[in-house]
C-alpha cells in the first residue's frame, strides 16, 4: 500500500497493510531480541495453544501526528500494565513495560509515512497480541509466547462519528461470565460477543449496552467501550469486575475533574439511564462517543437521552479536550503523550 494514495479524512476503522511489524518471542524462560518483519503472516504450528484453547491477549492504543508535526503516543505505559494484567491471568509470559514500550515505538517509527496528517481527523491504530505458540493437545499452558505489533491508519470506529448513537440491551447474551476474563482482553470475550453484537447491527443498532452479567441489574459496558453518564455535574461511570478497565475511561475521569465535575464509580442500575442528561462510550477505538437512546428489548422500555439527537456539552467538551491533547493542540497536563524522536 501507498501512503499517497490514501484517502486520510475518508478512512474508517478497518484494516489497512502497512511497511512492517515488529515481533519478539519468548523461548525458554526469556525474551529474545526484536525483530522486524515486512510478511502480515505468522507461521504456526496447527497444534498451537491458541488456536484450541484461546491462550491469546492483545491491546489497543493509538499514535497522533499533532499540530506541531511531531507524534504522540497515547498512555502506552497503561497498555502495557494491561497487556501484563492480562497474561498473568492467561498464564502468559508477562512482557516487561519497557520492552512493550520499546516495540510499540519501533512499529510507529518504522511505519511513520501512515501515522495519518494533522486535521484529517485519523490517527494510527496500534495492536499488540501475545499468543501461546507450543503445540500441544491437552488443555495447559504453551511454555513459547509469541508477541507481534502491527499498525494500521484508521478513522472513526462507529460510521456516526461524533453523532448520538443508538444501543439496545438484550439479556439473550452475556459477554463475560461474572468471574470470567471480562476485566482483561483476551480475544474470547469478542468471539463471544459476536453473535449477539451482529444481531444489534441486523436491528440498526450501534452497539449492546451489556448489564452485568450476575443479576442483570446494572450497566457493565458498550460493546468494545466503557459506559459513562452524566448527570447533577458528575461523571458516573460503573464499577464492575466484568468490564475492561478503559484506559480512555481513566483519561476521561481525570479530564472531568479538572473541568470541575464530580467522579462516582460506582454500580449504576438500568433504570437510572432516564435520569442522565448525557451519556457515551469510551474506548480508544471509540474515542468518546455520546448515546442518544437505549432501546430494552426484552422489556420494549426505550430511554431517550439526547431528543435533538444533538451531542450533549460535557460529552463534547470531554471528546474535545482528549483529542486537543493527543493531538498536541493543549498541554499534555497529566505526560499522557510521549512524543517519537
Ligand atoms: N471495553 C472493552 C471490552 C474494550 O475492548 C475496550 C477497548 O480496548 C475498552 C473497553 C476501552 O478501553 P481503552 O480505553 O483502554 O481502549
Ligand atoms: C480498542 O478500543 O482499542 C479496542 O480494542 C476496541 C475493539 C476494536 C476491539
Amino acid at each position: 500500500m501507498n501512503s499517497t494514495d490514501i484517502d486520510w479524512s475518508q478512512l474508517s476503522f478497518s484494516y489497512l497493510p502497512t511497511d512492517y511489524n515488529v515481533r519478539c518471542t519468548y523461548k525458554d524462560g526469556k525474551w529474545g531480541e526484536i525483530e522486524v518483519s515486512d510478511s502480515e503472516y505468522i507461521p504456526m504450528h496447527m497444534a498451537a495453544v491458541c488456536l484450541h484453547y484461546g491462550q491469546e491477549s492483545f491491546e489497543g492504543l493509538k499514535a497522533f501526528r499533532g499540530k506541531d508535526g511531531k507524534i504522540r503516543i497515547f498512555r502506552m505505559d497503561e497498555n502495557a500494565k494491561r497487556f501484563i494484567r492480562t497474561a498473568e491471568r492467561m498464564l502468559m509470559a508477562p512482557m516487561p513495560v519497557d520492552l512493550f514500550c520499546e516495540m510499540v515505538k519501533k512499529v510507529v517509527k518504522l511505519n511513520e509515512r501512515f501515522v495519518p496528517p494533522y486535521g484529517t481527523g485519523a490517527s494510527l491504530y496500534i495492536r499488540p497480541l501475545e499468543i501461546g505458540v507450543s503445540p500441544k493437545i491437552g488443555v495447559s499452558s504453551a511454555t513459547e509466547f509469541l508477541v507481534v505489533m502491527f499498525v494500521s491508519p484508521v478513522g472513526p470506529y462507529f460510521k456516526s462519528g461524533f453523532k448520538p448513537m443508538k444501543v439496545c440491551i438484550t439479556r439473550e447474551y452475556d459477554r463475560v461470565a461474572p468471574k470470567g476474563t471480562g476485566s482483561i482482553k483476551v480475544g474470547g470475550n469478542y468471539g463471544a460477543s459476536l453473535q449477539a453484537g451482529e444481531k444489534a447491527h441486523e436491528l440498526g443498532y450501534s452497539n449492546i449496552l451489556y448489564l452485568d452479567p450476575k443479576e442483570k441489574k446494572y450497566i457493565d459496558e458498550c460493546g468494545a467501550a466503557n459506559f459513562y453518564g452524566i448527570k447533577n455535574n458528575t461523571y458516573v461511570t460503573p464499577q464492575s469486575e466484568s468490564i475492561l478497565p478503559s484506559i480512555t475511561n481513566m483519561s476521561l475521569q481525570e479530564i472531568a475533574k479538572d473541568m470541575g465535575l464530580k467522579i462516582e464509580k460506582r454500580n449504576i442500575p438500568l433504570e437510572e439511564i432516564s435520569e442522565f442528561e448525557e451519556a457515551g462510550a469510551c474506548g480508544t477505538a471509540a474515542v468518546c462517543s455520546p448515546i442518544g437512546q437505549v432501546d430494552d428489548l426484552d422489556t420494549g422500555k426505550s430511554y431517550i437521552i439526547a431528543p435533538d439527537n444533538q451531542p450533549g456539552p460535557i460529552s463534547t467538551a470531554l471528546y474535545n479536550a482528549i483529542r486537543a491533547i493527543q493531538y498536541g493542540e493543549a498541554p499534555d497536563t497529566h505526560n499522557w503523550c510521549v512524543i517519537l524522536d
